[in-house]
């Protein structure tokens, strides 16, 4: 199988978009993602997220544009791409009435992987990923978070040069997280180009080399973490009060420095953009206190990547 260094390009999509009927889930979307790499397509629900992964793994057709995985064309070379690509889908793909190991097995002989190979894969799999506690158990009597591991599991069966995991983390308790996020940037830097989508902005923020932001079909953001972080060219003022009434207060005390959309009235915080550095935050917090509302505690914060996310997405604040 040929192999790719590190750092060159072996997903390319290029202007890909595609319609359900009226609705146009992806438009002109384009990007590539690198060999030893973590690129991670980030959106809110509905962006086309997993539409684009259906496209690249080539269980949709695509409209318009074009792609191509270690240089087969997908609308060429179907077959070809099948044979280079691991997927862990949004839904589950398992088979829970077979055991863990049976369905490994499956997956092996999909990939027409031969028997003895086959046996010593799944093995290495069942123990690399420790799953032999329930390697021998029906799927069906598995929690949540051993299935969905199963799943991420046998989208390697065949050391795939392109790894595609849509939101392979959810639903996983925060110990098993942080374990497939060791695995996967294992993957990625033993050479795998990984293509994952994720709801949790910190797993981008820990794993992802490249992060592409997806809003209502349309890619409106790319770069590094921090890039995004640096171009809101802003830090954050978080300050928190003893009641929803003086939140409300200070964001009247305020005027056009905050916004309702900073207001979190559950938490009785309010989240404000500020550009001006420290001393532009003392005179917001003196303005608050000149007006006679007293603050419980604040924090001044670079951005994250869950402020770079409601900057850019407009469906996740509308
Ligand atoms: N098979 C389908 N038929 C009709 N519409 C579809 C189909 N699949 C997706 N869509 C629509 O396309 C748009 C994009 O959906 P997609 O599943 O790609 O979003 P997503 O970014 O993966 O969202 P989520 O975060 O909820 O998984 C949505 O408006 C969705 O309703
Ligand atoms: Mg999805």
């Amino acid at each position: 199988m040929t192999t790719f260094t590190k750092g060159t390009p072996v997903i390319v999509a290029d202007g890909l978009s595609k319609s359900f009927g009226d609705t146009r889930a992806v438009q002109d979307v384009s990007f590539e993602a690198w060999a030893g790499s973590v690129f991670a397509l980030l959106g809110p629900n509905g962006a086309g997220k997993t539409t684009t992964i259906n496209m690249l793994t080539t269980l949709l057709p695509i409209d318009d544009g074009r792609a191509s995985v270690a240089g087969f064309d997908l609308s060429r070379r179907p077959d070809a791409v099948r044979r280079v690509i691991g997927l862990a889908g949004q839904a589950a793909a398992v088979d829970e009435k077979l055991t863990a190991r049976e369905n490994l097995d499956l997956f092996g002989r999909l990939y027409r992987i031969p028997k003895a190979e086959r046996k010593l894969r799944v093995e290495e799999l069942i123990e690399g990923f420790r799953m032999g506690d329930y390697a021998d158990r029906t799927v069906g009597t598995c929690s949540g978070g051993q299935r969905r591991r199963l799943d991420v599991v046998a989208s390697l069966i065949a050391k795939p040069l392109a790894l595609f995991l849509d939101e392979p983390t959810t639903g996983l308790d925060p110990r098993s997280r942080v374990e497939l996020w060791d695995e996967i940037r294992g993957l990625a830097d033993r050479g795998t180009a990984v293509v994952l989508t994720t709801q949790y902005l910190e797993e981008a923020d820990r794993l992802a080399d490249y992060i592409l932001i997806m809003d209502e079909g349309r890619a409106v953001v790319t770069g590094t973490a921090r890039e995004l972080k640096d171009d809101l060219k802003r830090d954050v003022l978080e300050v928190h009060f003893t009641s929803g009434e003086e939140l409300e207060r200070a964001v009247k005390a305020l005027g056009g420095f905050a916004d309702e959309y900073g207001a979190n009235p559950a938490a009785k915080q309010l989240t404000i953009p500020v550009t001006g550095g420290s001393a532009s935050s003392l005179k917001l917090l003196r303005r608050i206190e000149d007006s006679g509302i007293p603050v419980v505690d604040f924090q001044y914060r670079r951005p994250t990547l869950d402020d770079v996310f409601l900057t850019h997405t407009y469906s996740a604040t509308a």
